[in-house]
């Protein structure tokens, strides 16, 4: 018998991420997420999920160094950005500009353990890079060049926005980097692993990613939660909003985990964000209202939230708009695939399982002619 959607099948090995379903715990490399989040930063978790171990400080002035040198777009992939749809959606276009990056990529087709982690570093810098110019593109704006003097997290506010960001905005937006960095074997990591496996190359197995990322009951939950939101509009409609919802059979966006059956402790996380950025723009809106929906929900259903529920606000209270929220998961999570795919090329097999044969057997072959349905 199958189990549907995979739910509790052990699929691979990894040495990655743990996730703790019962008691809401999640680690990276056996460090805690609260502590990485309280602590580190997303240059430092990149580090340490490709390779093992934390950086000594020469080691993460290098990999920083590295990641700045390489977020440039090639002339051609900027020029595409350029000429698409400005209507496009921008999961779309990083999903396209990704595939298009690997033409330009000298190491693009080799999946030796090196030329794999030189193109995890290309990616880990470019995709920024790629959603902020797209976005500037579509509104009528020059894309901006990377800014060598900032760090991963404020420059790709800096080249989305204008505005270099406050300490505030930037480490809030370097946290969501962190909290979203890696989490075991989720779709879209799962999607990079099967198309590596097959010794296709990395780019191939992060175009998957991206497609299987988009999904609305993964990441594009957080895009949804916003929209939800705006549409709702008043903390004294949610009640009724979600309650219709769920009577019209509607998932509600951000709640419920395949392997939570508690709190998501990134969820947690957030939610403390998004208070503290209510609180110090004195604008409590989005906060109250999603405390409200959490409630509801709760009564209704007993679901948690997972991480896409509060990273919606909190995107919103840094002015990006909800489209981004997705394309942004992916700004952080290309660490989490890149290390996967490292980690499966480094032990590799064939990820090829089978199915539950349930269809008819020893049917005849009816002439075209002769069929009637
Ligand atoms: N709203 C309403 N009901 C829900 C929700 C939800 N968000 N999530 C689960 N349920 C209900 C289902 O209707 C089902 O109820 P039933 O047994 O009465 O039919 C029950 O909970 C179990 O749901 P499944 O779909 O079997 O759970 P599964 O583990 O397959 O799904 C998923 C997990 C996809 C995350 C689901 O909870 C969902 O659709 N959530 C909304 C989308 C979302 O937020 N996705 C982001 C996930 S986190 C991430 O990817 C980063």
């Amino acid at each position: 018998m199958a189990e549907k959607g995979l739910e509790g099948i052990i699929a691979a090995t990894s040495s990655i991420c743990s996730v703790d379903g019962l008691e809401g715990k999640l680690t990276y490399r056996g460090i805690d997420i609260r502590i990485l989040a309280e602590k580190s930063t997303f240059e430092e978790v990149v580090y340490f999920l490709w390779h093992g171990q934390m950086p000594t400080r020469a080691q993460l002035d290098e990999l920083s160094s590295q990641l700045k040198a390489c977020r440039e777009l090639p002339a051609p992939v900027l020029a595409a950005l350029r000429a698409w749809p400005k209507t496009a959606n921008p999961m779309d276009v990083l999903r396209t500009a990704v595939s298009m990056l690997s033409l330009y990529d000298k190491d693009g087709a080799d999946t030796s353990r090196e030329a794999s982690t030189r193109i995890a570093a290309r990616l880990t810098a470019q995709i920024p890079t790629i959603v902020a110019a797209f976005h500037r593109l579509r509104s009528g704006l020059e894309p901006l060049a990377p800014d060598p003097s900032l760090r991963h997290a404020a420059n790709f506010l800096y080249m989305l926005t204008g505005e270099k960001p406050s300490p505030t905005a930037e480490r809030v937006f370097d946290i969501c980097l962190i909290l979203h960095a890696d989490h075991e074997l989720n779709a879209s990591t799962f999607a990079a692993r099967v198309t590596v496996a097959t010794l296709s190359d990395m780019y191939s197995g992060i175009v998957a990613a991206i497609g299987t990322l988009k999904g609305p009951l993964h990441g594009g939950a957080n895009t949804a939660v916003m929209n939800m939101l705006l549409k709702i509009g008043d903390l004294n409609k949610v009640e009724g909003a979600i309650k219709e919802m769920l009577a019209n059979k509607q998932r509600i966006p951000g709640f419920g985990h395949r392997v939570y059956k508690t709190w998501d402790p990134r969820a947690m996380w957030l939610r403390q964000i998004a208070e503290e950025l209510g609180k110090s723009t004195g604008n409590m809106k989005w906060y109250t209202m999603s405390r409200k929906a959490e409630e509801v929900v709760w009564q209704e259903k007993q679901l948690y939230p997972n991480l896409d529920f509060y990273s919606a606000s909190v995107y919103y209270k840094l002015g990006i708009p909800p489209d981004l929220f997705t394309p942004i998961f992916a700004i952080s999570r290309i660490s989490g695939w890149t290390a996967h795919i490292l980690e499966q090329l480094a032990d590799n097999r064939l990820i090829r399982p089978r199915a539950d044969y349930v269809g008819p057997i020893d049917q005849p072959y009816v002439p075209i002619e002769q069929r009637t349905n």
